[in-house]
């Protein structure tokens, strides 16, 4: 179990432990895709979730197949030199140096994240950055839409979450399965990101929230102790369940039945 206030102060020492950033950096995100929501901002980006992503290779796949507003378009020059390296890999996304909960994955290559100065400035056809849903960069900045980019930084794992033809041959095309489901909109999944339930753990402290590490595996607690509330009666500690040695030992109109109160 993890406390809430450990997890602000812990997030970079842990990922320093159990992962390793391969890739990051700042400058802008931008939008160009939405699932969920095609008409946004007053744009129809239907036809862009059409386009197949640069991380399927072999099986062309397109957005609409992915089927998730969490994938995410990095500097397609870097992207292209090694598609194993980073396709299906989690990256994280601070803005104002505030890391995001959502398990946004990578997936697709971005032409304007490839081209100006890895510095910026802020220029529509080349900056460093990477490319987003519009509900994912609305939701990171509500001044997605007003300003067309907003600013942050990001650190790409090394942990996959999901696996394309190009970083995971031979594996189904997909979510990884028990690494956390990329979701839509990172609605349904924990306060840490890669940490929830069915991430690999050594300890209970690896694990997001109230999940335990069970047999390797973040896991919600579901241990024998306090999964039936302690039985009530009238007289505390002897009520249904206690041991006793005769009936005298039990509350109430409960009898001692091999050697527990019982009705
Ligand atoms: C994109 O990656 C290439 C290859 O590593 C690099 O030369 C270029 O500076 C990067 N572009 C930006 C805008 O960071």
């Amino acid at each position: 179990m993890k406390g809430q206030i450990t997890a602000s102060l812990g997030f970079f020492a842990k990922l320093a432990l159990s992962q390793s950033v391969i890739y990051s950096g700042s400058g802008y995100g931008t939008y160009y895709y939405d699932i969920q929501h095609p008409q946004s901002c007053g744009q129809d980006l239907s036809v862009a979730n059409t386009g197949n992503v640069e991380c399927s290779q072999f099986i062309a796949l397109n957005l609409n197949q992915i089927n998730s507003n969490n994938l995410v378009a990095m500097n397609h020059s870097l992207i292209a030199s090694n598609l194993a390296q980073y396709c299906g890999r989690q990256v994280v996304v601070s803005v104002n140096g505030q890391p995001s909960s959502t398990p946004f994955f990578i997936g697709d290559g971005c032409e304007r994240c490839g081209t100006g100065s890895s510095t910026g400035p802020w220029n529509p056809n080349g900056a460093p950055g990477l490319d987003f849903s519009f509900s994912a960069l609305s939701a990171l900045n509500s001044n997605a839409c007003n300003n067309g980019h907003i600013d942050i930084s990001w650190q790409v794992l090394d942990t996959t979450l999901y696996n394309f033809d190009t970083n995971a041959p031979g594996q189904p095309e997909g979510p990884v399965s028990g690494g956390g489901n990329p979701g839509n909109g990172g609605g349904s999944t924990c306060t840490w990101a890669g940490h929830c339930q069915g991430a690999s753990c050594s300890s209970d402290n690896d694990c997001s929230d109230s999940l335990v590490c069970n047999s390797g595996v973040c896991s919600a607690d579901s241990g024998s102790s306090g999964s039936t509330p302690p039985a009530t009666c009238s007289w505390e500690g002897h009520c249904q369940g206690a041991s006793c040695s005769s009936d005298d030992d039990c509350s109430d109109s409960l009898v001692c039945n091999s050697g527990k109160c019982s009705p």
